[in-house]
C-alpha cells in the first residue's frame, strides 16, 4: 500500500489546482475499487492536506518545541506519507506565498527528506512555469526527491486526464 499526500498551493473555493487533486483521489480509489475486485489487494491512497489556510506565518522562533498544533499536523501529514503529489497555481511569476509558507515549514524537520516528490502543473499551455521552477528549487533544498517522471503539465480538460495521472501515481509508486 502507498499512501500519497496531496498538497495544494490554492485555498480558492473552486480552485483548479484542487479540482485535480480530487481527481487524482478519484483516479487511486477507483483503481482500488478494481484492484479490489480483481482481488489485487491495491489498497492506494491519497490523503488530501486540508490545512494550507491555518498554518501560521513561518517564523524560526516558532520553530521550537513544542510546535503550532498547525505544524505538527502538516510534519505528521507527510511522515505518514509514502509520497507527495502537489498541484499549485502560478501567482505573481512564482509560487503563491501561502504555499512557499508551507513549504518553508518543511524545513526544520526531516520529514519530506528523500520523500519521492512530484507535481502537476494544471496550468494553461505557455503559463505556470515560474511556480514550477520554483517549486523544483525550493523542493530541492528541502531534501525532497524529486521525481522527474512525476512531474508534469496536465491540462484539466485533457482528454487522457485519468491515463496521465495514473502514470504520475506510477512514477511516484
Ligand atoms: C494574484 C494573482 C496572480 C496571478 N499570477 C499569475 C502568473 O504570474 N502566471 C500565471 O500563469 N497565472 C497567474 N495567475 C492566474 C492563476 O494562476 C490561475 O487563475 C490559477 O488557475 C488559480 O489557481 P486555482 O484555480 O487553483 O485557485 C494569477 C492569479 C492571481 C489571483
Amino acid at each position: 500500500m502507498v499512501q500519497v499526500l496531496l498538497l495544494c498551493g490554492s485555498v480558492r473555493k473552486g480552485s483548479s489546482n484542487e479540482a485535480m487533486l480530487r481527481l487524482v483521489q478519484e483516479v487511486v480509489g477507483d483503481a482500488g475499487e478494481a484492484g479490489n475486485a480483481g482481488n489485487a489487494g491495491n489498497t492506494d491512497s491519497a490523503v488530501f492536506y486540508e490545512g494550507l489556510g491555518g498554518l501560521p506565518h513561518f517564523n524560526p522562533d516558532l520553530d521550537t518545541d513544542p510546535l503550532p498544533e498547525a505544524v505538527t499536523e502538516l510534519r505528521s501529514a507527510i511522515a505518514d506519507a509514502d509520497a507527495v503529489l502537489v498541484c499549485t497555481p502560478e501567482y505573481a511569476g512564482t509560487l503563491p506565498g501561502s504555499f512557499k509558507n508551507l513549504l518553508d515549514w518543511t524545513v526544520g524537520g526531516t520529514e519530506i527528506c528523500d520523500k519521492p516528490t512530484g507535481w502537476i502543473n494544471a496550468a494553461n499551455p505557455g503559463r505556470g512555469e515560474g511556480a514550477a521552477a520554483t517549486l523544483r528549487l525550493v523542493l530541492e533544498y528541502t531534501g525532497a526527491a524529486i521525481v522527474e517522471d512525476a512531474c508534469v503539465r496536465i491540462a484539466i480538460g485533457d482528454p487522457d486526464i485519468r491515463e496521465r495521472i495514473s502514470a504520475v501515481l506510477t512514477a511516484l509508486r
